[in-house]
């Protein structure tokens, strides 16, 4: 039975920037109720703001906290009563070789892109399933934002791949789990390529106490980051869009760009061969040897 989402409740993380925003501006249009979870203060504000007439409960909190996040789900349980959407959407970008990433930029990454994401599952699944026991009616969706970097290993990208990696084998077994109890409770996995959002400037957010000074390839790698999320043609909006869509048809992949998938088919083929791993800019000569260039300097 698909959902009918009016006067139902949408958790969203990372809701004050990019695909959050997007997300609670068509949850508000669909007439649901919003709680708004986000780390930056002032893109909070702006979105109580924006969300002033609409039921919404708005907490900044560090998602790799499980005491924040514990926090934000009694709030919720008490406000709203168990969610019907959860988007585990709030996450973080950080590149360069991956040797060269320290244990504090490994603790960002995974404690914000994996950590987030484990707590929201934690904490709101039980909630869902309560809520779907006492109620035949109740239908629940789960949405975590991982990346297709979570189906590919891009390089220059170590801790984020290996974070959304984690994400989406975290997100696979979590539609067998749920299949294995309810039919009540269905998750998705969101695999976006390349989006003009404010993800290549994550460091916005990060403890300047925790970050030393950017190496070469860190800032080679940002700076691919910043051309390749500033040209990406779909909006944010889109990918909203896409997400209540499968969220509807209960469908678990999505993928944003589905031209990007050839890589993916790629290196299964390659796998199973036991090739090994193509050079992911052999069809980039010039990228190659500029890239190549600038570590090699
Ligand atoms: N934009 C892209 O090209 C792209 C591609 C693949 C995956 N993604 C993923 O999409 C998700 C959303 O990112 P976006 O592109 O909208 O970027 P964004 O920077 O515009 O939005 C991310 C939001 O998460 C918040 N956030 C960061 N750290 C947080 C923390 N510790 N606790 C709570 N909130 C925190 C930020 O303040 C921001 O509002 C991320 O998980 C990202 O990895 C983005």
């Amino acid at each position: 039975m698909s959902m009918d989402f009016k006067g139902k409740t949408a958790v969203i993380t990372g809701a004050g920037s990019g695909f959050g925003l997007a997300l609670a501006r068509l949850c508000a249009q669909e007439g649901m109720n919003l709680v708004l979870a986000d780390v930056q203060a002032d893109a909070l504000d702006r979105a109580n703001q924006e969300f002033a007439g609409v039921p919404h409960l708005s907490q900044r909190l560090d998602v790799s906290s499980g005491a924040e996040m514990a926090t934000l789900a009694a709030a919720v349980q008490q406000r709203f009563g168990a969610p019907h959407l959860v988007f585990n959407n709030a996450g973080v970008a950080f590149g360069g070789l991956l040797w060269e990433a320290s244990e504090a930029d490994w603790d960002w990454v995974m404690g914000v892109n994996l950590r987030g994401v484990v707590h929201g599952v934690r904490l709101f699944t039980p909630m869902m399933l309560a809520a779907a026991k006492a109620d035949p009616l109740y239908r629940g969706h789960i949405v975590n934002t991982a990346s297709m970097a979570g189906v590919l290993n891009p390089p220059l990208s170590g801790p984020y791949n290996v974070s959304k990696h984690a994400v989406v084998s975290l997100s696979e077994t979590l539609h067998h789990d749920l299949a294995l109890v309810t039919e009540q409770v269905h998750c998705s996995v969101l695999c976006p390529y390349y989006v003009p959002t404010g993800i290549a400037d994550s460091h916005r957010n990060r403890d300047p106490g925790t970050m030393t000074r950017a190496t070469a390839s860190q800032r080679v790698s940002h700076a691919m980051a910043q051309k390749a999320v500033s040209s990406g043609k779909l909006s944010a909006e889109d990918i909203a869009a896409m997400v209540l869509a499968s969220v509807r048809e209960q469908r678990f992949w999505i993928f944003s760009h589905p031209h990007a998938l050839e890589g993916l088919l790629r290196n299964a083929e390659d796998q199973v061969r036991g090739l090994n791993p193509a050079d992911p800019f052999a069809a980039m000569p010039e990228l190659n040897a500029q890239i190549r260039g600038a570590l090699r300097a």
